[in-house]
C-alpha cells in the first residue's frame, strides 16, 4: 500500500455553565493539551472562536452558555499498522488482536489513527445494514501501544461495567504466593498471560517477582511515569522461562501481571529488561532520568513539546497479550481467548515446528 499523508482539522464544541476568562478556561480545563503559554498562543493566533466570533484576547470573559471552538491546526499523523483481526465476538464482546505500534485511545501524536477510530467506523458500518444505531466497542482495559495481542471491548453497557470491574479488580489486587505457585488465582474473574522476550538468559525456570511500583515526574508524561519504587503500591509477577536462546543472549518468557507497564518494570528489575525496551532499563528505571532537550515537532499548535527521551509509548520491545481467560460477563461461562503468537517472539523450538509442518 503507498503511504499517505492525512490532515486533520478538529473542532471542539464547549457549552460552559460558569463563567470565568478565555484562558482561565482552557489552561485550567485542557492543561493536558498544551501548557498555559501554549493556549496564550492559539488564542493570539485567531485559533478560538466565542458564540461564533474568533476572539484574540484571552482576558475575554465568557458568559454561561457560551459556544467556543478551538480550531486544531492541521497535523500529520505518523504511519501506524492498522489491521484489527477479530479474535473472538458474540453479543457483549468482541476481542480484537491489535498489532504493536497502533494506540489505542487518542492521545499525542495520534488523533485518528487508533483503534477507537476503528471500532467507531466498525460500528457506523454495523448500523448501516441494521435498522438499530449500533454504539461502537469499548475497549475496557489497557494495551500499550508498543504491546500487540488481546485487546477486549464490551458491546453493551452491562458488559462493560462488569468487564471493567474484573480488570480493575485483576490489577488492584496482589496474588498471594500460594496460589501463584500454583498458577491459578480464584479471587479473579479474568486472567492474562503474556509473551515476552527479555534480554539476557534467566537461570531459574520459574521467578516470581515482588516489586512495588510507584509514579515519579517524568517530563512529556502528564499523569506521571511509573516505575519500580520501594513506596509505590505492590504488585506481584510470575515468570515462567519457556525457551533460552544463548547464542542470542535473550530468553522466551510467559508472565502474567495486572498493573500499568508492570511486565515491562519488573523484568527490568531483575536485571531482564524486555529485547527493545527503549524506555525501562535494568533496575525498573527509565533510562535517562536528567532534563535533556525538547523536541519541537511534538510542539506544533502549541502543545506541549516532546522530550527527547523515551516515553512509555514508544515501541520496540516484545511483549505480546496471549492469552485470556475470564468469566463471561453476561453467562458467567468460562472463554478462552488466543492470539497467535507473532515472528517475532516465537520461540526458536516454535519456528523450527512451523517449518517441519508446513513443509
Ligand atoms: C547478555 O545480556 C545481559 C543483559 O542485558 C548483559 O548484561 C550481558 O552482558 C549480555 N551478555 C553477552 C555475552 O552479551
Amino acid at each position: 500500500m503507498a503511504s499517505y499523508t492525512r490532515i486533520m482539522v478538529l473542532l471542539q464544541l464547549f457549552f460552559l455553565s460558569t463563567s470565568s476568562t478565555l484562558i482561565d478556561f482552557y489552561s485550567t480545563n485542557h492543561a493536558n493539551s498544551a501548557p498555559l503559554q501554549g493556549w496564550l498562543q492559539r488564542i493570539r493566533n485567531g485559533q478560538i472562536s466565542v458564540d461564533g466570533t474568533i476572539t484574540t484576547d484571552p482576558n475575554a470573559l465568557l458568559r454561561d452558555g457560551s459556544q467556543l471552538v478551538y480550531h486544531r491546526q492541521p497535523w500529520t499523523e505518523p504511519d501506524v499498522p492498522y489491521l484489527l483481526k477479530i479474535l473472538y465476538e458474540d453479543e457483549d464482546m468482541i476481542a480484537l488482536d491489535k498489532p504493536s505500534g497502533l494506540q489505542v485511545l487518542p492521545g499525542g501524536l495520534f488523533q485518528q489513527r487508533t483503534v477507537l477510530t476503528q471500532l467507531q467506523w466498525w460500528a457506523s458500518k454495523q448500523s448501516s445494514s441494521s435498522v438499530h444505531q449500533v454504539p461502537p466497542p469499548v475497549p475496557v482495559h489497557r494495551l500499550g501501544r508498543g504491546t500487540s495481542g488481546i485487546l477486549l471491548c464490551a458491546k453493551t453497557k452491562v458488559a462493560k461495567t462488569r468487564l471493567a470491574a474484573y480488570f480493575a479488580d485483576g490489577t488492584s489486587k496482589v496474588l498471594n504466593k500460594r496460589d501463584i505457585n500454583k498458577g491459578i488465582d480464584l479471587n479473579r474473574k479474568i486472567s492474562k498471560v503474556y509473551r515476552a522476550l527479555v534480554t539476557g538468559i534467566i537461570q531459574e525456570d520459574e521467578v516470581v517477582i515482588e516489586q512495588p511500583i510507584g509514579m515519579i515526574q517524568y517530563p512529556g508524561v502528564a499523569k506521571g511515569l511509573y516505575v519500580a519504587s520501594p513506596a509505590g503500591k505492590p504488585a506481584l509477577s510470575k515468570v515462567i522461562v519457556l525457551e533460552r536462546d544463548v547464542k542470542g543472549n535473550c530468553t522466551f518468557v510467559q508472565i502474567q501481571s495486572g498493573r500499568p507497564h508492570q511486565i515491562r518494570i519488573h523484568l527490568a528489575t531483575i536485571g531482564h529488561p524486555l529485547l527493545g525496551d527503549p524506555l525501562y532499563v535494568s533496575g525498573g528505571q527509565p533510562k535517562c532520568l536528567d532534563s535533556d532537550p525538547v523536541d519541537d515537532n511534538f510542539a506544533q499548535d502549541g502543545g506541549y513539546p516532546r522530550p527527547m527521551k523515551p516515553l512509555p509509548g514508544d515501541c520496540g520491545y516484545r511483549l505480546h497479550a496471549h492469552q485470556l481467560v475470564l468469566l463471561h460477563p453476561a453467562t458467567n461461562e468460562v472463554i478462552e481467548i488466543t492470539a497467535p503468537i507473532p515472528s517475532t517472539l516465537q520461540t526458536p523450538q516454535e519456528r523450527q515446528c512451523k517449518t517441519a509442518h508446513t513443509s
